[in-house]
């Protein structure tokens, strides 16, 4: 599978761990600009779209069209947007966040080496 080697995923491992109730598991943001917090933690990537904060429940409304969800994670936004009778596909850098959204049934998901790779798929987008 393409994009991250196993000892860089961190995010995939987090989101598998939580999927398969392995451990317990928490998120802790840093950022170059040194902030640091605990994020809600890898059941948000989880969560349907009532319990999604306000601003994200804004945004997605937004979407019009076929879908290309880059950064697809645990895969939470596709099915809200096939549930308003959009399509599309999700790419994400992470194999373990792909095996998570294969896992849960979420099949239109794909592993990317960049994001750019994924231009193919956009571009399946637009054309049809
Ligand atoms: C914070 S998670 C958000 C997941 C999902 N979009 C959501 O809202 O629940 C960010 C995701 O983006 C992915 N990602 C980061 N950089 C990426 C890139 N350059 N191309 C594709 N996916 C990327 C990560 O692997 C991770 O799954």
């Amino acid at each position: 599978m393409a994009g991250l080697k196993a000892g860089e995923d961190a995010y995939g491992r987090e989101i598998y761990a939580y999927w398969k109730r392995e451990k317990f598991v928490f998120e802790a943001v840093e950022r170059d600009d040194d902030f640091i917090a605990f994020s809600h933690g890898p059941g948000s990537y989880f969560a349907e779209y009532r319990r999604w904060p306000r601003h994200q429940r804004q945004a997605i409304r937004l979407a019009r069209g076929r879908v290309l969800d880059i950064g697809r994670g645990a895969g939470r936004c596709l099915p809200y947007l096939k549930q308003q009778g959009l399509d599309g596909v999700g790419i994400d850098i992470s194999p373990r966040a792909i095996k998570v959204c294969r896992e849960r049934g979420l099949t239109e998901s794909m592993c990317v080496r960049s994001w750019r790779s994924g231009r193919r798929w956009g571009r399946s987008i637009r054309s049809s």
